[in-house]
């Protein structure tokens, strides 16, 4: 791929100034076709007389960097007779503050660009121009680009001294085809309101938290400044609040030209709901400015509604948080200077992001990155890529290596994901035992555990369950995980089979009590604990004793209301579902979230914040509630030997705390709806499948056939 072309990059480092690489030429004759075919290290935003090629925002995209993505673009209606190509590259996920390593990997090389345009002529000639060191570089509008920073640009800049590019000695082994979805500019969101804060500040509320950038519309003279400061909340005085994006200093500014101008920002983008506007020139009016959502080009396939408004507002807010998180790869948060595919996050919601939107190939091409960046010993890094150094697992944080392969090949049914990982999967497992002071636990490592847990320790993120339990349980239920993808490819897995029984045996035999609400509720999903009549009735009683009120952190909280529901306590997840107090999901929405808090008390109840710098306001992780509405509530089932809803079963959870429910998923076979409501004393259910489905009601199995069915 790109054989013909070479790295070319500015002969110097400009910091985080963006570079121009451009080229004249000139159409020889009557083009039939042409294509650019394209790379960078770095983003690159590439125009072809003054057009934008392509609506890939941040291209060639975030992947290990053991590789980078080409892509190819039919150009043929742009090119005319005499052409500029221009493109624009910024360190990006390269080398730019997101990426530490980058900096140490890749020491004397800059941001660089490799590409090829193939055009061929309707004569029957054609012509190959390739980037080398006939191109020329300059510095481009693009004063300063940093993904936590922000962008500046200069409408009137021109750089009066090009040079030539320099030719970079880099690999091209780790070029690869497009492989992950394309991000695109997705919404536009107009402006909400204007308001002054009480410390006399302009700020702009667009209603939403969200991920991406903005247009900006001015009549301006030569000179002027448009600069734009970024914030999730306001504070409990109603001010403008940005310390919980910590070093980001996510910002904008523009030096405007003369006349009415509008511009979108090219290479960065914020995690926002309020603008603050501190300079603009002329009139600001609701259209001076609107917003752009912009994430991974998934398509929605899920659908959440019901009788109550809160809960509604809660599943707006599951949908955006993964509308914000899933830029690529899907992050902890969109704002602060993290913006980090994070393990532990993408496993907690990996079944519900796929009931949402469609996020196979999203998962598969995540998946590849964490294989190349797994450790020669099996270590899973914390964060996919591996932008950070750090070389150890911790239990739920690894285990996205089985929990996402098998959750995607549970809902679209297709064996290659676990083809592709099932090696990365043993790894995992081998790394544990390796480091494990036990044989058949895992003890004596580092761990998140119950991470933002409420039962932390006073000054602690993490919640009081044990470490040596959860890690345990971990990897017992890796285990099982590789058991049943072992199976599927049809691989034997006596040893693995073996070594669960051991580590089953030895956790009850370590651990006869459970102790905090995420011990328990692990110990009932995870098959460990022995009598579940006892311990969900334990769980239960602690819940109810806390004012029916949950504790649970990272990993205790996506299992909690199947714990309870899967053990006779379905009202009980009910009530913790539909909670309004704090802590709660509700409470959250009831503070008048748009999107998913990272803790659980994000803003306490007066209004000020839990710290100042580990609170993002747009974290999807505790939004995996979702997959127990559409799996519980409305029952909707994938049955494992039939994977990606090929059967389906569909046995529905009604309450009378809410009048109705339903959810609709569209699956690989069509469109599967399971909704419930309250009819004269009675309830009904309304259920629409597209395969052999079992429907259970109130105990009772109806085998259909596809079809839609009213019980
Ligand atoms: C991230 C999390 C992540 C955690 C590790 C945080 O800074 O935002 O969501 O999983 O670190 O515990």
């Amino acid at each position: 791929m790109l054989n013909n072309a070479k790295w070319i990059s500015y002969p110097v480092d400009t910091g985080f100034e963006c570079p121009m690489l451009f080229k004249s030429f000139k159409a020889k004759g009557a083009v039939k076709r042409a294509t650019l075919t394209i790379s960078a290290h770095g983003c690159y935003y590439a125009t072809l007389n003054g057009a934008r090629i392509g609506d890939f925002i941040f291209a060639p995209g975030c992947t290990s960097l053991k590789r980078v993505q080409v892509q190819t673009y039919d150009i043929t209606k742009m090119l005319s007779e005499d052409n500029e190509i221009e493109i624009t590259l910024s360190k990006g996920w390269f080398k730019g503050r997101i990426c530490w390593r980058g900096t140490q990997e890749f020491p004397n090389n800059n941001e660089c660009v490799i590409a090829e345009l193939a055009i061929s002529y309707k004569d029957g000639s054609s012509e190959l121009i390739v980037t080398d060191e006939s191109w020329g570089a300059k510095k481009s509008p693009v004063r300063f680009s940093d993904f936590y920073d922000g962008e500046h640009f200069d409408a009137n800049f021109v750089d009066e001294s090009p040079v030539m590019a320099k030719v970079q000695d880099l690999p091209k082994d780790v070029l690869v085809p497009q492989q992950g979805e394309i991000i695109k500019e997705q919404e536009i969101i107009s402006a909400f309101k204007i308001f002054k804060t009480p410390k006399g500040e302009t700020v702009i509320d667009f209603a939403q938290n969200l991920t991406g950038y903005f247009e900006i519309f001015a009549n301006a003279k030569k000179g002027d400044k448009i600069s734009l400061s970024f914030a999730e909340v306001l504070d409990s005085e109603g001010n403008f609040y940005t310390e919980n994006y910590r070093s980001a200093k996510a910002e904008f500014e523009y030096t405007c030209r003369d006349g009415y101008q509008s511009y979108k920002p090219r290479l960065a983008f914020w995690g926002y709901r309020y603008i603050r506007v501190n300079s603009f020139p002329g009139e600001l009016s609701l259209d001076s400015i609107k917003a752009i959502v912009v994430h991974s080009n998934i398509k929605k396939t899920g659908a959440l509604d019901s009788s109550s408004p809160l809960l509604n507002q809660l599943f707006k807010n599951i949908f955006w948080g993964q509308k914000g998180n899933f830029l690529d790869i899907p992050t902890d948060c969109p704002q602060r200077d993290e913006r980090m595919g994070w393990t532990g996050d993408a496993q907690v919601f990996c079944r519900t992001a796929s009931y949402n939107y469609d996020v196979e190939k999203f998962f598969e091409k995540w998946l590849t990155d964490l294989r190349l960046d797994q450790g020669k010993d099996g270590c899973v890094p914390s964060v996919i890529p591996q932008f950070w150094g750090d070389g150890w697992s911790g239990c739920g944080w690894g285990d996205a290596s089985t929990i996402c392969p098998w959750q995607i090949y549970l809902t679209y049914g297709n064996k290659d994901i676990l083809k592709k990982q099932f090696n990365s999967m043993c790894a995992y497992l081998k790394y544990i035992s390796s480091k494990s002071k036990n044989r058949y636990l895992w003890t004596g490592c580092d761990h998140y555990a119950d991470w933002l847990g409420l039962d932390a320790p006073a000054g602690s993120y993490k919640g009081s369950s044990r470490d040596d339990f959860l890690a345990s349980a971990f990897y017992l239920y890796s285990t099982s995980l590789v058991i049943k993808a072992g199976k599927v490819l049809g691989r034997s897995v006596a040893k693995y089979e073996a070594l669960y029984e051991k580590i089953l045996k030895a956790i009850r035999k370590k651990y006869k009590k459970y102790k905090t609400q995420t011990e328990h509720v692990i110990a009932l999903h995870f098959g460990i604990a022995e009598d579940k009549s006892a311990t969900a009735k334990a769980l239960a009683d602690m819940i109810v004793a806390n004012g029916t009120r949950l504790q649970t952190g990272f990993l205790g909280t996506p299992y909690l209301l199947h714990a309870l529901s899967s053990n006779g306590y379905s009202e009980l997840a009910y009530d913790l579902l539909l909670q309004e107090a704090f802590p709660s999901w509700l409470y959250s929405v009831k503070q008048g979230a748009t999107t998913i808090w990272e803790h659980w008390d994000g803003v306490n109840d007066k209004g000020e914040f839990w710290s100042k710098d580990m609170n993002s306001f747009n974290h999807y992780a505790y939004g995996a509630v979702a997959d127990w509405v559409y799996g519980v509530a409305c029952g909707i089932q994938t049955v494992e030997e039939f994977p990606g809803f090929e059967r389906i079963v569909i046995a529905p959870v009604p309450t009378d705390k809410l009048d109705h429910l339903s959810a609709s998923i569209m699956t690989r076979h069509g469109l599967v709806s399971s909704k419930w409501y309250h009819d004269n004393g009675k309830i009904r259910y309304e259920i629409t499948t597209p395969s052999k489905t079992t429907v259970i009601i109130d105990g009772k199995e109806y085998n259909v056939e596809k079809g839609s069915y009213i019980f």
